[in-house]
């Protein structure tokens, strides 16, 4: 048996190549190791103790808050406030930013938008979940609160991001601007080890993953593009194969390894579609493009939209560049309005 390095030692090996290198993102991305090592720990207990299903409360999207989506909220935040390299976080679960005002955290260089629990309705049912994380260099001076500002910033400005799936084995997906890299957690050792580094998208793929059953509701040339995929034509590996899990963190991830296209349109009962720019596309654009994948709202990159609020919704589609090239063809093509 091959022994692998572990994502601790990588994160050190790497230090010089990460912006600014003074070794805070080291250790920021450290704290987010621990406190995905946590929330695996307690989401491998689901169906044994008291954790799944709904809390009861709703966040402030209107969206029910399971009890694991609090849960892994309050992990990842107390981890980072334990440090001091973060000053403030957004998450999906919160109603507003939230500044760490203590003496140890008031004047980190960054921030962290989070969704600390992506796909969480599908815990009950044993299917795999995520987080996803993003990071920026704050902006506004050190010595004062951290500002809106400092959250609303384009997707390029991103010094890493990444995503933990908690599947049939858990892994942590990551860049610096430098490549993805994913490592697999050993939990008989409770390490990350690297077992893929460097990882590239092929550059088209069989696979189409969309809530097809929103069909009706889709704009044009999303419909144009699925009949697309469904038809018969050997010398482009058509018809495509359907595949959704419902975890944004989950389909992306097979897409990314196999070559894929994901797709949560806009419809006309939700004109910016369902997925939020700043927890969930923006840190998976940026992990898209790093792999050699294209991130787009179907027009426009993800990374160059100006974000104008923190719960900011975005149409959304990400995979193999090729099968992008596709789809903005008919988007273009087939543009309503
Ligand atoms: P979250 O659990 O963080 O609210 O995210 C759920 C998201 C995303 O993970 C997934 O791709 C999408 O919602 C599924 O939505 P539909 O059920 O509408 O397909
Ligand atoms: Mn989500
Ligand atoms: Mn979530």
């Amino acid at each position: 048996m091959s022994i692998n390095k572990t994502l601790g030692e990588f994160i050190i090996e790497k230090q010089a190549d990460f912006p600014h290198a003074t070794g805070e993102l080291s250790a920021l991305l450290s704290a987010i190791k621990l406190a995905s090592k946590i929330v695996n720990r307690e989401i491998n207990k689901a169906g044994l103790v008291d954790i799944t299903g709904a809390s009861g409360v709703e966040n402030i999207q209107g969206e029910q808050q399971q009890k694991l989506d609090m849960y892994a909220n309050k992990i990842f935040k107390n981890a980072l406030i334990a440090r001091g390299e973060v000053c403030g976080i957004a998450s999906e679960e919160e109603d507003d930013y939230v500044f760490f005002d203590n003496k140890n955290s008031r004047n980190g260089n960054y921030v962290v938008l989070m969704d600390p629990l992506d796909g969480s309705s599908n815990i009950d049912v044993n299917v795999s979940v995520g987080t996803i994380f993003s990071i920026y260099r704050r902006i506004s001076p050190t010595d004062g609160p951290v500002a809106i500002e400092d959250f609303l910033q384009v997707g390029r400005k991103q010094v890493a991001a990444g995503y933990v799936i908690y599947g049939s084995s858990t892994m942590l997906v990551f860049t610096t601007g430098n490549g993805v890299h994913g490592f697999t957690y050993d939990p008989s050792i409770g390490v990350f080890c690297l077992s893929h580094e460097s990882l590239t998208i092929p550059k088209t793929g069989k696979i189409y993953s969309i809530n097809e059953g929103n069909y009706v509701k889709f704009p044009l040339g999303v419909k144009k593009y699925l009949k697309y995929c469904q038809e018969d034509d050997e010398s482009t590996n058509r018809p495509y194969t359907s595949r959704y899990i419902g975890s944004l963190v989950a389909d992306f991830h097979r897409n990314l390894l196999k070559g894929g296209i994901y797709i949560y349109p806009q419809t006309a009962q939700a004109p910016f579609g369902k997925l939020r720019l700043l927890y969930e596309c923006n840190p998976i654009a940026f992990l898209a493009e790093q792999a050699g994948a294209l991130a787009t709202d179907g027009y426009h990159p993800i990374l160059d939209l100006k974000p104008i609020e923190l719960h900011q919704r975005v149409p959304f589609f990400t995979g193999s560049p090729e099968m992008m090239d596709t789809v903005h063809h008919f988007m273009a093509k087939f543009k309503e309005g």
